[in-house]
C-alpha cells in the first residue's frame, strides 16, 4: 500500500526520493509525490500513474537540487487517486505524507473548519496536516505540535513532516511502520527497508509516541520531550535483493527461488521446530495467500495432531465473539508481519489471554514484536504482489509444526527427515517443467471462468491456485469443495470449462474422482494434478508421492506457475496487479 521516503544529507533528495519510490513501487499504488525543501520554499510535486510519470513532470518542471525532501506513493483509500489527494499535502508552514488511516478525520475536518481551515483534498491525511498546522500556529514549536496533535487522532499513522520555516524532516508513527535509516550523518525515512536500501542497511525502528527529528547534523528522538537512545538495527539485504535476476517478472524469479529457500528454511529450522503439542485448541488467522497456507495446517493438525482448529480470515476473526478456552494457541501468519487486521487479530487474541506464535517473514515487522513466540520463514524480500515464495514457505513451516506436534503426542510413527533432504530437488523438477505449464496456460488464457476443486487439505490449495489465477491474470476462477459443487455452481458449468482438480489425498480420492467425472460429464475441460494416474482421460500432472505434511509443495509451485504463464499470455502487469497492494496496512 502506500509508501513513504525522506531524505536529510548533501545528495540532491529529489534523486534519493525518486530512487525510494521507485523501491517501493511493488507495495501497490495509484498516485505519487514528491516535496522539496530549498531555504523558505517547499516545491510539491504529484502525478498520477506510475512513478515514470512523476519523474518525467520533475525533469520538465526543473525542479529545485536540494538537500532536504519528503515523498509518498499513495494507494487511495479516502477520495480517488488524482493530484489534488495525492501527497505530500501542504496546510499552511505544515507539509506532511502519511501512510495509514485517520479514523476519525470527519469530526475532525469539521472542526477545523470552524476555525477557519480550508480543505483541498478528499482525504483523511490533509485533516491530520492541517491539525498539526492549526497546533503550530499556536505554539510556533513542532515537536508541541505535532505531540498535540497526535494526542487528537484515532486510526493509524506514519507521518514524515517538512516545515516551511525548519531545515529538518520530523517523522512519527503509531500502527503504520517507519524506520530511518542512518549513514553519517545522513538520514533516510522510510516506510519499510527496500526504498532505501541503495544508500543503507542500517537503521533504527521508530515505536508509538516517538518524534523523530532529521537535519544534517543527524538524527533526534524524543518520546514526551524526553530524547531516547535508539538502537541500531542492520539488516543482512542489500540493493540487490531487489533484483530481477535476469527474470521478466519478480514473480517467476521468487518462485525460481522456492528450492533452494526451502532448503535453507528446513536447515535453520529442523532442529528447532515450535512444539504447540500441550494446546487444546488452535485458532489460525491470517489474510490473502497467509490464511490459505494456515487451511493447510489446519487440516494437517486436525488429521495428524488430533486438535480441533478454527481458521479464518483476520478481518472477521478480529470483530468475530470467538471464545478462547484455556490453552487456546493462536497462529498469526503473515508475510510482511504488517498486515492491518492480522496485527489486530493478534492483539484480540493477546488480550484474551491467549498464547500466540507468528508465522513471520519480516523479522522487524510489528508481527514478529508483538507475538509470544516466533518462526521465521526468512524468504528474503518478496517484491512481487502476489505471494509465491513466502505462501510456500508458510505452508512449509506448517508442515513443520502440524509434524512436530503429532510426533510430540506419539500419534504417528514416521519420520520426515529423508523426505526434507529430496524436497528441494523435487520441488525444482517440478518447477523445470515449466513448458507443461505454458501448454496449458494456452489452452485457458482466452476463458473466463476457471474453477478449481478438491477436497480438504487439496481445497485448501485450490483456494490458493483459484487466487494466484485470478488475481495475476484477472479471470474469474472459484475453488470449490469438490463435494459441494452439486449444490448450486454446478450449473454453472458449460462445455470447455476448464476446472483444476487436486488429488493428494488417499482417503478421499475416490470422492474427488467422482466430482471430476460429473463435471466432465457436463464438458468440462478437466485438468488433475494427483499423485497417480487415473482412469480418466483427462489431463494429468502426476507429482511424486511425498509424506502428507510436505505433500502440497509438490502441487503448489504448479498452480503457481500456470497463474503466471496465463497472465503473461493475457499481457497482464504480472508483478504489480491493479487495485491491489503488497501489504496491506489499513482495515
Ligand atoms: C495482500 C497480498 C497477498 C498476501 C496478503 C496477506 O493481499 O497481495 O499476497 O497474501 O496481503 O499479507 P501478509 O503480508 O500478511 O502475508
Amino acid at each position: 500500500m502506500c509508501g513513504i521516503v525522506g531524505y536529510v544529507g548533501k545528495k540532491d533528495s529529489k534523486e534519493v526520493l525518486l530512487t525510494g519510490l521507485y523501491n517501493l513501487e511493488y507495495r501497490g499504488y495509484d498516485s505519487a509525490g514528491i516535496a522539496v525543501k530549498d531555504k523558505d520554499k517547499i516545491e510539491i510535486i504529484k502525478s498520477v500513474g506510475k512513478i515514470s510519470n512523476l519523474e518525467n513532470k520533475i525533469k520538465k518542471e526543473k525542479v529545485l537540487k536540494t538537500n532536504i525532501g519528503i515523498g509518498h506513493t499513495r494507494w487511495a483509500t479516502h477520495g480517488e487517486p488524482n493530484e489534488t489527494n495525492a501527497h505530500p499535502h501542504r496546510c499552511g508552514d505544515i507539509v506532511l505524507v502519511h501512510n495509514g488511516i485517520i479514523e476519525n478525520a470527519k469530526e475532525l475536518k469539521e472542526k477545523l473548519e470552524k476555525a477557519g481551515e480550508v480543505f483541498k483534498s478528499e482525504t483523511d491525511t490533509e485533516v491530520a496536516c492541517a491539525l498539526i498546522s492549526h497546533y503550530y500556529k499556536k505554539e510556533k514549536n513542532m515537536k508541541k505540535a505535532i505531540s498535540l496533535a497526535i494526542k487528537e487522532l484515532t486510526g493509524s499513522y506514519a507521518f514524515a513532516i517538512l516545515n516551511v520555516n525548519e531545515d529538518k524532516i520530523y517523522a512519527t508513527r503509531k500502527d503504520s511502520p517507519l524506520i530511518i535509516g542512518v549513514k553519517g550523518k545522513e538520514s533516510f525515512i522510510a516506510s519499510d527497508i527496500a526504498a532505501i536500501l541503495e544508500y543503507t542497511n542500517q537503521y533504527i525502528l521508530l515505536e508509538p509516541g516517538e518524534i523523530a527529528e532529521v537535519d544534517s547534523n543527524g538524527l533526534i528522538v524524543t518520546k514526551n520531550n524526553k530524547k531516547i537512545d535508539k538502537e541500531i538495527v542492520k539488516t543482512s539485504l542489500s540493493a540487490s535483493s531487489n533484483d530481477k535476476n535476469g527474470y521478466e517478472h519478480y514473480m517467476i524469479k521468487e518462485i525460481m527461488e522456492e528450492p533452494v529457500l526451502l532448503e535453507k528454511m528446513f536447515e535453520n529450522n529442523i532442529n528447532n521446530i515450535p512444539d504447540i503439542s500441550r494446546f487444546s485448541e488452535v485458532h489460525i488467522v491470517a489474510c490473502g495467500s497467509a490464511l490459505y497456507a494456515g487451511m493447510i495446517g489446519k487440516f494437517l493438525l486436525e488429521k495428524y495432531s488430533h486438535v480441533n482448529v478454527l481458521c479464518e480470515c483476520a478481518s472477521e476473526y478480529r470483530y468475530s465473539n470467538v471464545a478462547y478456552p484455556k490453552k487456546t494457541l493462536v497462529i498469526v501468519i503473515s508475510q510482511s508481519g504488517e498486515t492491518a487486521d492480522t496485527i489486530a487479530a493478534l492483539r484480540k487474541a493477546k488480550k484474551e489471554g491467549a498464547y500466540t506464535l507468528a508465522i513471520v517473514n519480516v523479522e522487524t515487522s510489528t508481527i514478529a514484536r508483538e507475538s509470544d513466540e516466533q518462526f521465521f520463514i526468512s524468504a528474503g524480500p518478496e517484491i512481487a504482489v502476489a505471494t509465491t515464495k513466502a505462501y510456500m514457505l508458510q505452508v512449509a513451516a506448517l508442515a513443520l509444526i502440524s509434524y512436530n506436534s503429532a510426533k510430540q503426542k506419539k500419534l504417528i510413527d514416521f519420520d520426515i527427515k529423508e523426505d526434507i533432504r529430496l524436497i528441494p530437488k523435487l520441488v525444482k523438477d517440478i518447477i523445470d517443467k515449466r513448458e507443461e505449464y505454458k501448454e496449458i496456460a494456452k489452452e485457458i488464457y482466452e476463458k473466463d471462468n476457471i474453477f478449481f476443486i478438491g477436497r480438504l487439505i487439496d481445497h485448501a490449495i485450490c483456494l490458493e491456485g483459484s487466487l494466484k489465477l485470478k488475481e495475476v491474470s484477472y479471470i474469474h476462477s472459484e475453488a470449490y469443495a469438490a463435494g459441494e459443487l452439486k449444490h448450486g455452481t454446478i450449473s454453472l458449468i458449460n462445455k470447455g470449462m476448464p476446472v483444476f482438480a487436486i488429488v493428494t489425498d488417499d482417503d478421499i480420492r475416490d470422492k474427488t474422482i467422482s466430482n471430476i467425472e460429473e463435471v466432465d460429464a457436463r464438458g468440462a475441460k478437466s485438468y488433475i494434478i494427483t499423485t497417480r494416474e487415473t482412469k480418466l482421460k483427462d489431463t494429468t500432472i502426476v507429482v511424486p508421492k511425498i509424506n502428507p505434511f510436505m505433500q502440497p509443495l509438490l502441487v503448489v509451485p504448479i498452480l503457481q506457475l500456470i497463474a503466471y504463464e496465463t497472465a503473461y499470455l493475457r499481457g497482464c502487469d504480472i508483478d504489480k496487479p491493479k487495485n491491489l497492494a503488497k501489504s496491506v496496512t489499513v482495515e
